[in-house]
Formats: C-alpha cells, structure tokens, sequence
C-alpha cells in the first residue's frame, strides 16, 4: 500500500493507503475524495484529475506522456512545472507519501 495525501485546495487533508496498481485518481474517487472529478474515467481525455504535485516529489513520477501533457493545456490553470493528470500516474510502493493538491476547480 501506499500512503497518499490529498489536499482541498482550501487545505483539508485526506490521507489514504492506494493499493499499488490502481491510479492516484482511482486511489481518490474510491475514497470519496472531493475535487477530482475524472469526467472521463481516466482515458487521459477530460483533464479534471489535475492536481500539483508536491515539489519533493516530482522527480519521482514518471515522466508525462504526449498525450498527458496536451490534455494538460485544457485543465483550469496548470502548473507547467507540478501539473498532472492523476489517472496518468500509477502507484507503486516507490509513491509511498506523494503529496497532491487539487486546484481550485476542475475547468
Ligand atoms: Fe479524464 Fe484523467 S480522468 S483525464
């Protein structure tokens, strides 16, 4: 399992174990967290999964795909440098307490 926390763009934390294999934005609507809203079901084709990465961790993501990285350019205010989309990021036990935020809305 890996321990992730999201953070509400006003603040409120949501710590929760995902199981590896699952993405950071399953890890998030199996658990009832509010502001990803993944309209597309995580076919890299909506953008309302983004969240800004953690700066500490992201050197430990994998590297954004073409794809990922135009769907992108549709998210409400990316962050070319903490953006992504989390139905792109798979966990694994290495992401054992990323830290994410949502934005302040999805689009
Ligand atoms: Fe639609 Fe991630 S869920 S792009």
């Amino acid at each position: 399992m890996a321990k992730i926390t999201y953070i509400e763009h006003d603040g409120t934390q949501h710590e929760v174990d995902v199981k590896p294999g699952m993405t950071v934005m399953e890890g998030a609507r199996d658990n009832g967290i509010p502001g990803i809203d993944a309209d597309c079901g995580g076919a890299c084709a909506c953008s309302t999964c983004h969240v800004y990465v953690d700066p500490a961790w992201l050197d430990k993501l994998p590297a954004k795909d073409p794809m990922e990285e135009d769907m992108l350019d549709f998210a409400y205010e990316p962050d070319p440098a903490r953006s992504r989309l989390t139905c792109q990021i798979k966990v694994t036990d290495e992401l054992d307490g990323l830290v994410v935020q949502m934005p302040e809305r999805q689009i």
